[in-house]
């Protein structure tokens, strides 16, 4: 109990969903509304063009990472199947423990409190930091759909500091570094629409506006829509000759293409965090997350075949990759109504992950990993406030000045080493805990768990050596947090109440 590794009991998780108070209402096809809601988003609608047509250094040369190409779709087939490994675990966790802590909960329970704080830090990268990637996608598409309408705003205003420094040289933004105004030497550049819609969408969380099922659906049903539009009118405009040469730069393009890929699949593990909300958890929440991983790869698979068979997929490469297929194919006329549908659809992901890390950092805090105040609730509006506004903070001030790129490859590996490591506590669990109920059995659990994790270490192999330098940094930083904090105040260590 006093080591690094406590678990916490899943008696007390259970207790603790069952008194949180929340409402049973939800089924599968809420579950996988949800899921598609939380998942399609920045990835499919941004990180394609990056995952399609690779990416070179600011010096123009080096090679940051090769693109897929037209196998792009190979890349998101495979993508699928990883996720599929990591969604039957989340499910047999989810169904077993359906609390609303997720993978940070889980790890509690199955592979101890450091891990558990690791895995809770990582959460961080894929919510707050994915939401930086997130906004300052929804800023291009803004920025492409306002242009639509004749309203056009100064470049230093639209491109965060990061962006144009990281930019290549050849690249129409890097004269912002001349021409954008100065102060004190540096070029202010900064990326304003980002910054006022996390601005926003923090406001109205902090007021208590949740995401409803009812909203979600309706923000679901656009984004369907508007995809479905992009695959029937973009079909007609196929040119098969795009689709040659299929995979460009062989294995190592698709294996890359996917590390940066694997950004749209993330949030299907999301909604594990309604496990609290779900009616009959143990069945709903294993169908709702394996259908939602489902129904996304086959959304995915259609709409990269489409994309990268309009245009040459080099011409991808774009803050707004589907608008700019569109642009390029001479169908101007519609691409406002991407533009429109991708600002509508990024909106639905900011709001699920702007509302979901506070949540996190609440749990962490109830359990005394980080200060009490984290977990405090606003006595009118019954929201975090403290942390919705923290993090909000966080969020705006990064995607005011960051680069999509960078912030992508640090939400993946991130996010995959959470998967990893859930994978591998669900094979703890079976050996600890063995005659537990498990309303959801991983088949074949040993090769699933262990290709589950493996799976996702060698789609971290594929992202930037910079992406792991930045991971590294950031597990030292949460290591060094824990110990001065987390490990001196934890309540599952000095055996005090867990809730104030
Ligand atoms: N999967 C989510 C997106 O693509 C995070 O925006």
């Amino acid at each position: 109990m006093k080591t690094l590794f406590g678990r916490k009991p899943i008696a007390d998780l259970m207790a603790e969903s069952e008194t949180s108070g929340l409402r049973r209402e939800l089924g599968v096809g809420d579950l996988v509304m949800l899921s598609i809601g939380a998942v399609i988003g920045a990835g499919i609608f941004s990180t394609l063009g990056t995952a399609a047509a690779g990416q070179v250094g600011p010096d123009g040369v080096t090679i940051i990472r090769y693109g897929a190409g037209p196998a792009l779709i190979v890349s998101f087939i495979l993508l699928g199947a990883v996720c599929a490994l990591a969604a039957l675990c989340y499910s047999e966790l989810a169904a077993m423990i359906p609390q609303a802590g997720s993978a940070y909960a889980y790890s509690y329970a199955t592979l101890g409190e450091i891990v558990a704080w690791i895995i809770g830090w990582d959460l961080i990268l894929e919510y707050a930091v994915g939401n930086v990637a997130v906004a300052i996608a929804w800023s291009g598409y803004f920025v492409s759909l306002m242009s639509g309408f004749g309203i056009t705003m100064p470049d230093w205003l639209v491109h965060g500091y990061r962006e144009v420094l990281l930019a290549p040289p050849d690249s129409p933004l890097k004269a912002l570094m001349h021409t954008a105004p100065h102060v004190g030497g540096v070029a202010v550049l900064i990326n304003v629409p980002s910054f006022v819609i996390v601005g926003l969408i923090t406001w109205l969380l902090v007021h208590g506006v949740r995401e409803s099922a009812r909203v979600n659906n309706v923000m679901v049903a656009v984004k369907l829509v508007v995809l479905a539009v992009f695959v029937f009118i973009g079909v007609q405009h196929i040119d098969t000759a795009n689709y040659h040469p299929f995979a460009p730069h062989g294995w190592k393009g698709i294996h890359q293409g996917a590390a940066i890929a694997f950004f749209a699949y993330i949030g299907f593990d999301s909604i594990s965090t309604a496990a609290e909300e779900t009616k009959n958890p143990q069945r709903t929440m294993p169908r709702g997350i394996m259908i939602g991983l489902a129904v996304c790869t086959v959304i995915y698979v259609i709409v990269g075949a489409v994309a990268t068979g309009i245009v040459p997929y080099q011409k991808l490469l774009s803050n707004d990759p589907l608008a700019t297929a569109f642009n390029q194919a001479g169908l101007q006329r519609f691409s406002w109504f991407i533009s429109l549908g991708a600002v509508i659809s990024m909106s639905a992901v900011l709001l699920v992950f702007q509302y979901g890390q506070p949540r996190i950092f609440m749990a962490m805090a109830r359990d005394g990993l980080l200060p009490r105040f984290a977990a405090k609730i606003h006595p009118k509006y019954r929201t975090p406030h403290i942390t919705t506004i923290i993090t909000g903070v966080f969020v705006a001030t990064w995607a005011l000045v960051g680069d999509a790129g960078e912030t992508y490859d640090l939400t993946n590996i991130g996010t995959l080493f959470a998967f990893a490591l859930v994978c591998i506590g669900v094979l703890v669990l079976r050996k600890t805990d063995p005659h537990r109920k498990r309303p959801f059995r991983v088949p074949f659990v040993w090769p699933v768990c262990i290709g589950g994790a493996l799976a996702c270490v060698y789609v971290m192999q594929g992202l930037p050596v910079q992406a792991w330098q930045r991971f590294g940094i950031w597990l030292v930083i949460g290591l060094v947090l824990y110990f001065f904090y987390g490990y001196k105040n934890s309540t599952l260590r000095s055996g005090s109440p867990q809730r104030s």
